[in-house]
């Protein structure tokens, strides 16, 4: 069932509590990737059009220590956001409190304010993290209505969404998260076909679900990446020093097995003897992969072969880089396929799931070529299995 939105409420001098999620990622206090902010402006600014009285409230990273606490503040964030928006974002360093309450008293129409990084209260036992139904009812008693668009914390049930939720007549999605839904939800329960997944990416362990549901759901699957060789070695090929899964063997059979009409592997791919940029580079046949090589990247029989599933697909999911795209020199597969999609965005709907293949079109330069990059790292991945995420499920429907 279709969500309610900020559309539907009025915001008109009331006090509107946000959760966004603002969980970027720093470097010696600085924002290295600013992706998460720009999300949220959509929403904010509608908000702050509208007349609303906005309080956001975002985790950082994980606070288990004093020492993460004072790394992990949320005021860097407030200033890059206040940037953004050409207007002040009032920040209270801390989570609840006089100083809390008096910002909030103090905001007029159209201002807004951020509290300081919500698993500060993990600190005292979890309060966040833990749902700690007092802590969600405080928070909520700040708002007059709750718009949740933090996709990126939605696979969490922490008092700052669905704690808050808990106590709270109007529970609305923002713009992001009504298009998380409308591209991965959508998708997973309804595509348009032929859909074609690809999933590439280290471990075959993190995907097994992702690797099921979308045999389930989707007309082909592509394995490629790092956790291709896993299933290599299950077809029989030496796959030299590349890293496997040994342990993982019995299920790439069984995924073999379930998905022999579904399921898409390379032929080639290109080897180097250390795992390093300037390693020399090979392109070997998968069924003779020397002994002292690791797999780096596909090779270029493989390339042209996914180019003929992505050119027949409606709808693309692409989860998961094709090779160390990290290193120039083993980013050609990634980077082709990455530009093939770009080409074909008039013909196909290409929805990037989150995590290293975001990274990798963004740093190709890619990332305004595509229907759908999604925010979410764990939420994008478990969002794919199928699974009911409690930062959406607490969303009133329409
Ligand atoms: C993420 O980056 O995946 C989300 O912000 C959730 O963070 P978490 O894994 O620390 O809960």
């Amino acid at each position: 069932m279709a969500k309610k939105t900020v559309r539907d409420i009025d915001l008109k001098g009331r006090r509107v509590l946000m959760r966004v999620d603002f969980n970027v990622p720093m470097m010696d206090g600085e924002i290295t990737d600013e992706n998460r902010i720009v999300a949220a402006l959509p929403t904010i600014e509608y908000i702050l059009k509208a007349g609303g009285r906005l309080i956001l409230l975002s985790h950082l990273g994980r606070v288990k220590t004093e020492e993460d606490k004072l790394k992990n503040t949320l005021a860097p964030v407030a200033q890059r956001l206040s940037t953004h928006l050409g207007q002040d974002v009032v920040f209270v360093p801390e989570t609840r409190g006089k100083a809390v309450e008096t910002a909030v008293q103090a905001l007029n129409d159209g201002d807004v304010m951020m509290i300081e990084n919500t698993r500060h209260e993990d600190l005292k036992g979890k309060k966040e993290s833990g749902n700690d139904p007092e802590l969600g009812a405080y928070w909520a008693s700040l708002g007059d209505v709750f718009v949740n668009d933090a996709f990126g914390t939605a696979h969490r049930a922490h008092a700052s969404n669905v704690g808050i939720a808990n106590n709270m007549k109007e529970v609305v999605a923002g713009f992001l998260l009504e298009k998380e839904i409308k591209f991965i939800g959508d998708t997973i329960e309804n595509p348009e076909r032929p859909l074609v997944a690809v999933l590439g990416g280290a471990k075959v362990s993190d995907k097994i679900n992702v690797i099921k549901k979308l045999l389930d759901v989707a007309d082909y699957v592509i394995i490629t990446g790092a956790m291709a060789y896993t299933f290599y070695l299950a077809q029989g090929h030496e796959v030299g020093t590349s890293l496997v899964e040994a342990d993982k063997l019995d299920l790439a059979h069984e995924l073999l097995a379930l998905g022999k009409d579904k399921l898409v592997l390379g032929q080639d791919v290109v080897t180097a003897k250390d795992f390093d940029k300037d390693s020399e580079r090979n392109i070997r046949d998968k069924s003779a992969i020397p002994s002292d090589e690791m797999g780096m990247d596909v090779g270029p029989k493989t390339l042209e072969n996914y180019f003929k599933y992505v050119e027949k697909a409606k709808t693309v999911i692409w989860n998961g880089p094709l090779g160390v795209f990290e290193f120039p020199r083993f980013a050609e597969g990634t980077k082709g396929f990455a530009q093939k999609l770009a080409d074909l965005n008039e013909s196909v709907t290409t929805i990037i799931g989150g995590g290293d293949s975001a990274a990798a079109v963004i740093q190709f330069g890619l990332a305004d070529q595509f229907a759908h990059i999604s925010t979410g790292g764990g939420a994008s991945l478990e969002y794919l299995e199928g699974k009911v995420l409690p930062g959406i499920a607490c969303v009133h429907d329409k």
